[in-house]
């Protein structure tokens, strides 16, 4: 199959670029590898800033101030400036295509408070705003034509002497190994918060395949050592959105003591849970003393959570909390227009780095960023594809992948898939947590070598053609070794505590040495090369080619 533009991943970021490069007027494909509806744009459910009443105490100029100052001194201020001024027009766009955020009834849109600000600036669809705006999205693409080809995975991208000419898939149907050309690729697949199996808010599937794939192609990634801990979801991950906070809920322990700020930056607060747990104490959300219909109308999700997966009514018992892993700051260094450092190869969403989060999230800025540079994305490349011609595809290379996946169908299978991606979650929680150390961070990695070393013997129990989700299994699992062990070498590298990331053994900021972004290169022959060094001489001449191609037209 050939496209103009291939687009992997189907959430926020994904669905948009899309949209906007089929508007654009190239011939654009969606690959999924399940259902769209479970991605992790799907599940943040508390809401999208912007500022968008121009009568009130906040501004555009705060919202901005307020990321900045979450970032915890690592941001690229051009792309938060920009995003934040973007925001109320993102709003309108989503307004008009059909996502009915909450409002009054003279129809003006409510908005609720989100950690890490004073101000009400987070829009929102009750507490299930990611899945209203993804379905929304859906309708959309499909109304314009936009093909969505689901239960098809990344394998890899290709390369034709050096330039990218298209990926490789496996059609999880038939576990058939096939290629598609494309002349501009996408990366919009999502993070790697998955990997912390049993510990985490993301579906199972978020297990890092594009960003693995990305770093198997060389390609630079940076920041890989932020993950986000989420302060409130039940033990075994399942998010209760932060829009229980914003509407009052307050974070208690088992006197009912309130210990902390429940407004605070996530980064903060989780630690503040973290400390209460390890000094003994039990913690809980409250929304005890909200009324009843407030919980009703703006909390239903979070409601029936509660009920179904811990047997609690909200409305009149405690909801025990701890921390889990959310979203990968982290992923594919980009430019300001979204390109990699491989031409043709653009990346939005969670599996990006744009630099907007710095080292540290507020909630409300995800969605946010999956819409604006998920449009970006889809404008550029198609810009590109434009002046592209499609380059031929190494067939050898596919033949190879098509062998891999036999070894890992036909052979006699040593281990047991589910429990080693749950061992490396559990590992991966202990030591790569909230709190780290050089100490634990050296434990995770001895774990994530010992597990690849194992990986070999990892094959199909169940020989299966179709849908065989063993085989999908074992592939995101080995994704997740290749993700996890470049996360805990950057983490080691940086000796200091920023943001989300804390070390025990160096607890404070050091702006000396590491007010910088990490960047991980694959060196080949499984080495991989954690620096700081950014190459300014390469993004001077991207910026002069970038301006006479586009004078060009
Ligand atoms: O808590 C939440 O609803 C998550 C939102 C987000 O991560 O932005």
């Amino acid at each position: 199959m050939l496209y103009d533009v291939i687009v992997v991943g189907s959430g926020i970021s994904g669905l948009f670029a899309a949209l906007y490069a089929k508007r654009a007027g190239s011939s654009v494909v969606v690959i999924t590898k399940s259902n769209p509806l479970r991605s992790n744009s799907a599940v943040a459910s508390g809401g999208i800033n912007a500022v968008i009443h121009l009568d009130t105490e906040d501004s555009v100029q705060q919202h901005i101030q307020d990321t900045i100052n979450g970032a915890d001194g690592l941001s690229n201020e051009y792309n938060i400036k920009e995003m934040c001024k973007e925001a109320s027009d993102i709003i309108s766009e989503l307004n008009s295509m059909g996502v009915q955020f909450n409002a009054d009834e003279e129809g003006v849109i409510q908005q609720r408070p989100f950690g890490g600000t004073k101000a009400k600036r987070t829009c929102y669809v009750a507490d299930k705003t990611g899945s209203a705006i993804v379905q929304t999205l859906l309708q959309q693409c499909r109304k314009e034509g936009v093909e969505i080809l689901s239960n098809h995975q990344l394998l890899n991208i290709v390369k034709f002497e050096g330039k990218l000419s298209g990926i490789t898939l496996l059609q999880r149907s038939d576990s058939h190994v096939t290629a598609f050309a494309c002349k501009s690729l996408i990366l919009a697949g999502g993070g790697y918060g998955g990997i912390f199996r049993g510990h985490s808010t993301n579906p199972q599937e978020s297990s890092g395949d594009v960003i693995a794939a990305a770093l198997r192609a060389n390609m630079k990634l940076s920041n890989l050592e932020f993950v986000q801990f989420h302060p409130t979801t039940l033990k075994n991950g399942t998010l209760i959105s932060e829009a229980a906070r914003g509407e009052g809920a307050h974070i208690v322990d088992e006197n009912g003591e309130r210990f902390t700020d429940e407004l605070q930056t996530r980064d903060k607060l989780s630690r503040a849970i973290v400390t209460h747990s390890l000094q003994g104490h039990k913690v809980f959300l409250d929304f005890r003393h909200l009324p009843p219909e407030l919980i009703e109308e703006k909390l239903p999700s979070t409601q029936k959570v509660a009920l179904y997966s811990a047997g609690i009514d909200i409305k009149t018992e405690l909801l025990e909390i701890t921390t889990s892993a959310h979203y990968s700051i982290g992923g594919i260094w980009t430019r300001e227009d979204t390109s990699t450092d491989l031409p043709g190869v653009f990346a939005c969403g969670e599996c990006a780095l744009t630099g907007v989060h710095g080292a540290n999230r507020l909630g409300g800025n995800s969605l946010l960023e999956g819409v604006y540079f998920g449009r970006i994305a889809g404008i550029e490349a198609s810009r590109r594809a434009k002046r592209e011609e499609f380059r031929p595809i190494d067939y050898a290379l596919v033949n190879k992948e098509y062998r891999r996946v036999q070894l890992m169908l036909e052979g006699e299978s040593h281990f047991n898939i589910n429990s080693m991606r749950k061992n490396l979650g559990e590992s991966l929680f202990k030591n790569v947590g909230v709190y780290r150390s050089e100490a634990t961070l050296m434990d995770a990695l001895d774990y994530v070598y010992y597990l690849m070393k194992c990986q070999y013997g990892l094959t199909c129990v169940n020989k299966e053609k179709q849908n065989n989700v063993e085989l999908s299994s074992i592939i995101e699992f080995k994704n997740a070794l290749f993700i996890a062990e470049a996360m805990i070498l950057a983490a080691l590298k940086r000796e200091e505590s920023r943001g989300v990331h804390y070390r025990l053994d160096f607890p404070e900021r050091n702006d000396k040495l590491f007010a910088l972004s990490s960047y991980i290169r694959n060196l080949g022959d499984g080495f991989l090369r954690i620096s700081y060094e950014h190459n300014r001489w390469d993004e001077f001449w991207y910026k002069i080619k970038t301006y006479f191609t586009k004078l060009k037209g």
